[in-house]
């Protein structure tokens, strides 16, 4: 899992320079496609770990990666109407955002998983 927020992490930071380096808006938009992708894979696996584990946090760790992506899903809203100019404050929170549910949230349930030796 930490492999996977290392690489969330890089897709936003990608972005975040795509953005100041003025990228095209074909270019933004395969970048965010693909950190939306990744975003679901991620979320999905670690929600399929701690059902399988029973964790007990695991209603309100969805409902968090729920509201998470629905910001991401605003950001790609915003870029397809042409709103680069409001993506980079949006895409900062985003940043900040996942930094603060990887090193609190996730946190949780990563000792819970190792004491069933799964991480
Ligand atoms: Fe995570
Ligand atoms: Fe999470």
């Amino acid at each position: 899992m930490d492999d996977q927020h290392g690489v969330l992490m890089d897709a936003i930071n990608e972005l975040r320079l795509a953005l100041v380096r003025g990228s095209g808006h074909e270019r933004i938009c395969e970048l965010l496609d693909q950190f939306i992708e990744f975003t679901r894979m991620h979320f999905w696996s670690e929600e399929q770990l701690m059902e399988q584990t029973g964790f007990a946090g695991l209603d309100e760790h969805r409902a968090e990666h729920h509201r998470m992506l629905a910001e991401i899903l605003q950001a790609a809203h915003r870029l397809q109407y042409g709103e680069t100019l409001h993506l980079r404050p949006l895409l900062c929170q985003l940043h900040d955002g996942f930094l603060e549910h990887i090193e609190q949230v996730d946190q949780e349930y990563g000792p819970w998983l190792r004491e069933r030796g799964i991480c």
